[in-house]
């Protein structure tokens, strides 16, 4: 880093910086200081959301009677003016006016004058960035919201395709009763949209208004905090100023909606690790979301996958990081809350690149459908249904069919068949009384095709619940 010596001190700004509120000092901050204070250098991404805030501002204040209508249009205009030069790059960001507020607040006043001078009154960087920070937050949250539903669209569209495509159900990684692959897709269909509910759901706590509640108590100007609120497409305004100003549990949950939702993303990565492994051979990613190998030529690597998998590493220290920043903060606006930034904007950046990422592997996925069917048939795979079988026909308690199945999968085991092609002779030196009709239901087929219980792995139920994601998504 280069830090200049911090007792070097920056000389008074004439025009914006230090004249926002060094009236009472004799000299500007040190290096230092400087250095550690700004926050320009990622607060520049808010400047939408940061004018927005301030043209509904001045409006509320000139319909209240604060600032007259001819400052009002000056300010439009010079915030205009102001966003597009930010918007072409025009704009000089330096550490000295601290961050985007002052920023574009002191580009207006070099504008517009005056006039410009006046939209501060009523507010405070305090409840501007909180603002600020609320609108910004919707807005990802809204973005979010649509690429997911690209995933869960991508998903429903393998799940549909492969409805009926059965593969090995594990428990403990160990085969356990086949199941569909349609159904397993269908699972993440549920999981992810649960994460995009709690989304929405955290909307509605992040779109309250703070704007008007100025440094922490409020004001004394006759300002109209419900017109802002509207204005700005938000539901409310906050109800308590010192409340406003120092929330950020619309961060913390927002961050946690994350957490969780890229702990679903890293799992689903994992079983694409695991399938295109060549252990499994479950699929065969396309090269698009493939890599090589610089050494070994015949490798084809999942880094997609494992990135999305390790990303939630970075999302939930996001969270880790923030809860950190506001434990123990007292009331109101404290400066810490300026470290609120940066994790919601990186969690955001990963978490919106995971999301692009996963569709895209999705939307490419080759299962390979054969290995997946020769392995649901592997390892005693339907020993339940055998159990079940003889509850259903044998009358047998269900832990004394457990009990027969051991002995005749052992038995299997021993002549090195599957269950469906042990003999009937080898079936009755175990259980006297087991017919010819038990081999209807040791098919990998015969087994998930009975599984009609609600929610279970049918190839109907996968339809029907393929339908009815299809309908939420439209
Ligand atoms: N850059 C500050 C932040 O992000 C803005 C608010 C500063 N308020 C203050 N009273 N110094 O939190």
């Amino acid at each position: 880093m280069d830090h200049k010596s911090d007792t070097e001190n920056t000389p008074q700004k004439q025009d914006g910086g230090q004249s926002m509120w060094g009236g009472r000092f004799a000299s500007g901050p040190s290096a230092i200081m400087q250095e550690i204070n700004a926050s320009i250098g990622f607060d520049k991404r808010l400047y939408r959301q940061d004018i927005a805030g301030s043209k509904a501002h001045a409006k509320m204040l000139a319909s209240c009677g604060v600032i007259s209508h001819e400052d009002y249009d000056a300010i439009v205009g010079g915030l205009d003016q102001v966003q597009e030069e930010i918007e072409a790059g025009k704009m000089v960001f330096d550490p000295a006016l601290e961050d985007i507020h002052m920023h574009v607040e002191s580009r207006l006043r070099e504008i517009v004058g005056d006039a410009g001078a006046r939209l501060h009154t009523g507010r405070s960087r305090n409840d501007q960035v909180a603002t600020d920070f609320r609108l910004w937050t919707r807005d990802a949250i809204d973005a979010l919201d649509a690429a997911m539903g690209k995933l869960l669209g991508a998903i429903v569209d393998q799940a549909e395709k492969h409805a009926a495509a059965v593969m090995p159900g594990f428990t403990h990684l160990q085969t356990a009763q086949p199941v569909t692959l349609g159904h397993h897709m269908m699972a993440y269909h549920d999981m992810l949209s649960r994460d995009r509910a709690r989304l929405r759901d955290c909307r509605t706590r992040v779109n309250e208004s703070p704007l008007g509640a100025a440094a922490l108590a409020g004001t004394s100007f006759p300002i109209d905090r419900h017109m802002t609120a509207s204005d700005l497409g938000f539901d409310r305004p906050m109800s308590n100023s010192l409340d406003a100003v120092s929330a950020r549990d619309f961060a913390l949950e927002f961050l946690s909606t994350l957490s969780i939702s890229a702990v679903h993303l890293s799992r689903l990565a994992d079983e694409i690790v695991l399938w295109a492994s060549a252990a499994f051979r479950f699929l065969t990613l396309s090269d698009g979301f493939s890599t090589g190998s610089s050494i070994m030529p015949q490798k084809r690597n999942p880094d997609a996958a494992e990135l999305i998998r390790a990303k939630v590493g970075r999302i939930s220290g996001a969270l880790q990081g923030l809860m950190m920043v506001m434990k123990g903060l007292p009331l109101a606006y404290s400066k810490d809350m300026q470290e609120d930034k940066e994790p919601v904007f990186q969690a955001v950046d990963d978490f919106e690149l995971c999301i692009a990422a996963m569709t895209g592997m999705i939307e490419d996925l080759k299962p390979n459908t054969e290995n997946m069917a020769a392995a649901a048939g592997q390892s005693f795979s339907t020993a339940t249904d055998l159990a079940d079988w003889l509850v259903r026909v044998l009358g047998l308690p269900f832990r004394d069919a457990h009990h027969v199945t051991g002995a005749v999968v052992k038995a299997a085991e021993t002549l090195g068949v599957d269950l469906k092609d042990l003999p009937l002779e080898a079936m009755r030196t175990v259980e006297p009384r087991i017919t010819v009709d038990v081999y209807d239901v040791l098919s990998v087929q015969a087994s998930v095709s009975s599984r009609t219980s609600y929610g279970g792995t049918a190839p109907e139920n996968v339809t029907k619940a393929v339908a009815v994601a299809r309908a939420a998504l439209k």
